[in-house]
């Protein structure tokens, strides 16, 4: 890195926790913020491919625990928040990535599968946000919440997702809302609204080309995004250089939503 630059953008010494982080966006979240030299709690509801991800972090020489939990529900983010502090000595950054995204067209979507995405992509973020408030507030260190959000939460570019779009469009404003309460213990709260990204999430639908052509959607670029390139500007919020910016949302999709 070049002289000073770790000043601003190193976390050595840091503690993050990041849900949802055994594939896709927080997996790579995870090994970019261990590169940075946090420390990392890797959570996922599937536990092999949490402790999958902390062991590759591990390998290239970075610090990271894996830990088996639910985003959806209190107790579990709790408990993921409590052990991060046991296991890894604090809590100074969280990154609320875990979500879900069914494809139902609007009329035929149950409540059952409504609860499922309000539970975990709002409620689940909701809940992460104000419990990591929570234990920051209490250590009296601040700390940086950032919320994965979508560009789907500004404008339903796709049919199917109806429910989605409602829950990142309230990422967005739970954002600035607990931005506005934790400004005063220091914390800041940042969100990002990553267009189309390439994961093991939306594989299946770039195959069948449901998400359309990239070519004619995406000004810049041409393609769909990369995990590291949500994950680059999730550094940027969590990191030193991002000390006056708190209630922000970042888009990441390459001027998709400018056509
Ligand atoms: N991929 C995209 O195009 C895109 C675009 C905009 C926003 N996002 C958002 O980014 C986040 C990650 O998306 P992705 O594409 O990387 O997802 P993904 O499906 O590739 O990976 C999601 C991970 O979350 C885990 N998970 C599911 N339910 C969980 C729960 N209840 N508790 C803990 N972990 C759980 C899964 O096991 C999986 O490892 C989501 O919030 C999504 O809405 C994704």
């Amino acid at each position: 890195m070049a002289k000073g630059l770790d000043k601003k953008f190193g976390l050595d010494g840091k503690v993050a926790v990041v849900t949802g982080a055994g594939a896709g966006i927080g997996r790579a979240v995870c090994l970019c913020l261990a590169e940075a030299g946090a420390a990392v709690a890797v959570q996922d509801l599937n536990g092999k491919s949490a402790a999958a991800v902390a062991k590759e972090i591990q390998g290239a020489g970075g610090k990271a625990i894996s830990i088996v939990g639910d985003a959806s529900q209190a107790k579990s983010i709790d408990a993921m928040y409590q052990q991060a502090v046991d296991e890894l000595g604090g809590l100074d950054i969280t990154v609320n990535n875990a979500g879900i995204y069914p494809f139902t067209d609007f009329l035929e979507i149950d409540e059952k599968e409504l609860d499922k995405v309000f539970d975990l992509n709002l409620r689940g973020s909701f809940l992460a946000t104000q419990r990591a408030g929570k234990f920051m507030s209490r250590a009296g260190k601040g700390g940086r919440i950032v919320n994965v959000a979508s560009v789907q939460g500004l404008r339903p570019t796709a049919p199917g997702v109806s429910h989605y779009n409602v829950t990142k469009a309230g990422v967005m404003m739970l954002t600035k809302s607990a931005a506005l309460e934790l400004a005063p213990a220091g914390i800041g709260v940042n969100c990002v609204a990553p267009g189309v990204i390439q994961t093991s999430g939306t594989q299946p639908l770039i195959d069948t080309d449901s998400l359309g052509n990239p070519a004619e959607l995406v000004p810049y670029g041409e393609r769909w995004g990369r995990a590291e390139e949500v994950a680059d500007t999730i550094l940027f919020l969590v990191s030193p250089a991002a000390s006056y910016i708190t209630g922000e949302t970042i888009i990441i999709d390459g001027g998709y939503l400018l056509k």
